[in-house]
């Protein structure tokens, strides 16, 4: 066991309520099946458990083996109805036909990265705390960071920083770090961060200068806005009509991807699978919420039900 069951209890699921509200609107019977398709630390996991009664049963995908295990131990008082699966989410199809799911009563996707990936110097996530250029989710496969600034060119790489991090500096940077990769100076999360702040003019507060970067590196190595168009493509076809997805993201492209997607499955013209958009309004924390956790700031949650 990797990740130490105090950073379980530092880490805090957002937005619970109006996710069980919207997931799980009422009692359900028998022989009912939740799919958690980022089960990271459990949290979100245990509280579906928890309020869909005796009867639920949860499956639970990560691609971080880290998080599996953690996710493990804290819903062993219920692993009896868990069964967890090592694989990215853009699988889910195979993944449930294989376990024989298929229809599930509902799906969670909570995305982005869980408190001990970044807090884990040795993960390569952190710009406050050096480690190794990975950043992989599942060390296990894959191109890493060191590998991806190894072979992209400038044009590339500031288009990946532009796109996925929104940078406004994102030649300076890019061109920053190319030179810095060529003399072989990169060799660490906290030497990409310190170039990174020689690139930027000028300081943000609050806010470190290399945030972005890091951000847009994470998502082009984990291909997470691929991974979630895949799992937009396959996931309504496998709920059962009534059944529900509630989506839960924290960049402004993923959230985007959502919403037009739900939109897109809403038309009436759209043939099985349709949806029924279930927030209008976008579902944010409330402020208690955001004052207690500074990561729900940015959640931003969306769910749709199957209707054809
Ligand atoms: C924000 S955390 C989820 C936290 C969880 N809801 C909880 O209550 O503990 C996101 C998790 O999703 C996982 N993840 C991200 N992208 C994934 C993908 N494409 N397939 C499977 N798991 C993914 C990450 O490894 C991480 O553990």
């Amino acid at each position: 066991m990797i990740v130490s069951r105090e950073a379980v209890s530092g880490h805090e699921p957002v937005l619970i309520q109006e996710m069980l509200g919207l997931l799980v609107p009422h009692e359900v019977g028998q022989g009912r099946i939740f799919c958690d398709a980022t089960v990271g630390l459990g949290g979100h996991a245990r509280a579906i458990l928890e309020h869909a009664g005796p009867q639920t049963r949860l499956i639970g995908l990560d691609r971080d083996q880290d998080a599996l295990a953690c996710a493990r131990d804290v819903l062993a008082p219920f692993a009896q109805r868990v069964t967890l699966v090592h694989a990215p989410f853009s699988r889910i199809r195979s993944v449930l036909d294989a376990l024989g799911a298929i229809p599930v009563d509902g799906f969670l996707v909570d995305l982005g990265v869980s408190s001990p990936q970044l807090d884990r110097a040795e993960r390569g996530f952190s710009f406050q705390r050096s480690g190794p250029l990975d950043m992989r989710m599942d060390q296990s496969v894959g191109e890493t960071a060191a590998d991806f600034l190894a072979r992209v060119s400038q044009a590339e790489l500031e288009r990946v920083l532009r796109d996925y991090g929104e940078e406004r500096f994102a030649g300076r940077i890019a061109r920053h770090i190319v030179e810095a990769r060529d003399r072989g100076e990169l060799d660490s999360t906290g030497t990409l961060a310190a170039i990174i702040a020689r690139a930027v003019p000028g300081r943000e507060r609050h806010k470190n200068p290399a945030t972005r970067t890091f951000q847009a590196l994470r998502l082009a190595v984990n291909r997470e806005l691929e991974e979630l168009d895949t799992f937009l493509d396959q996931a309504p076809a496998c709920l059962r009509l009534g059944g529900r997805l509630c989506v839960i993201a924290f960049h402004s492209l993923e959230d985007r991807m959502v919403k037009r997607r739900f939109r897109a499955m809403a038309d009436l013209a759209t043939p099985s699978p349709r949806l029924r958009i279930l927030t209008k309004r976008i579902v944010v924390a409330s402020d208690e919420e955001q004052a207690r956790n500074p990561r729900s700031r940015s959640a931003k949650m969306r769910a749709a039900e199957r209707a054809a």
